[in-house]
């Protein structure tokens, strides 16, 4: 029980990636906040955890596209005295189309979850964290995040460069203190992610190999947080592609990002 008496706020924990950090949080003895829209599913989750492992669950249900929900959480969690120990910032989607395809307000929503709500969680909570010596900062970022842009999905790639970057200043300036950052970089991972943005039918036609499921994803990235490793890539197949696109000189490491996420980037009006 290694996170006996420790908090661990996770957002979007109503499925996939996040709701594997929470059952794996919880049987490794942590107490849970769990974020996300869908109430049902989180108060679900939460009997289902505390059946399971006795661990103290809060729900919090919540639309981090709205700018002031970080703020009301932390509001919520400052009145009743609850610490937070461990922020897992992992809600998020994919916003199929060109980037002139979508209106404006599309994707100042998007970036406002993808981005500002990351940004603001961890300037809520990371005080508390350094003030009591301890704390793990894990941001959800993904391999597209450490290659070239491609064409659709137009602000996927960048929101997910951002968190890395923002983890390894993170890591900066706590170094010294107990407090460990890390950004997540997963690959293609069996969640609702692809059901949600309807490419499922896409990214059923990629070959198996290049699928993790989420368990040993978040396993691998609990491991790295606790460390220290700020980019965490989690299997072969990931790390190798993040290589290629490093070692390649950059214009064939965009042709090739180019040419492959040709094979499961949906356009605006696809099916
Ligand atoms: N699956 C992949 O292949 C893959 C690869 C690389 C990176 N990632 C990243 O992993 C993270 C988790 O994705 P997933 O694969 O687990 O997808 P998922 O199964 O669709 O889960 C997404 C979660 O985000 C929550 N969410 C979405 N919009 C929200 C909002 N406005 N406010 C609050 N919560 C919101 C959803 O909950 P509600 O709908 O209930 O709000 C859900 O719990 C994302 O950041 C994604 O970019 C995924």
């Amino acid at each position: 029980m290694e996170y006996q008496g420790k908090w661990a706020l996770i957002t979007g924990a109503s499925a996939g990636i996040g709701a594997t950090f929470a059952r794996i949080y919880a049987a490794k003895g942590a107490n849970l906040i769990l974020v996300a829209r869908r109430e049902d599913r989180l108060k679900e989750l939460a009997s289902e955890v505390k059946r399971a492992h006795g661990v103290e669950v809060k729900t919090i249900a919540a639309d981090l596209a709205d700018a002031a929900a970080p703020k009301i959480i932390a509001g919520a969690l400052a009145q009743d005295d609850t610490p937070v120990d461990i922020l897992v910032n992992n809600a998020g989607f994919g916003l199929p189309g060109f980037f002139t395809e979508n209106d404006w307000t599309a994707h100042r929503d998007f970036l406002e979850l993808m981005v500002n709500s990351y940004a603001h969680m961890t300037r809520a909570f990371l005080p508390g964290m350094i003030a009591r010596d301890y704390g793990r900062v894990i941001q959800v970022s993904s391999v597209a995040g450490l290659v070239p842009g491609s064409a659709g999905h137009t602000l996927y790639g960048p929101s997910k460069a951002f968190l890395v970057s923002f983890a390894q200043s993170i890591d900066a300036e706590c170094a010294g203190k107990n407090v460990n950052s890390t950004a997540l970089c997963p690959g293609f991972t069996y969640s609702e992610f692809h059901d949600v943005n309807k490419t499922r039918g896409l990214v059923s036609q990629l070959p198996k190999y290049m699928f993790m499921k989420a368990e040993p994803v978040v396993e691998g990235a609990i491991n790295a947080v606790e460390r220290g490793h700020v980019v965490y890539v989690p299997g072969a197949w990931n790390k190798f592609t993040v290589w290629l696109a490093k070692a390649l000189p950059r214009p064939w490491a965009a042709a090739m990002v180019r040419n492959q996420s040709k094979r499961f980037r949906r356009k605006k009006g696809d099916g």
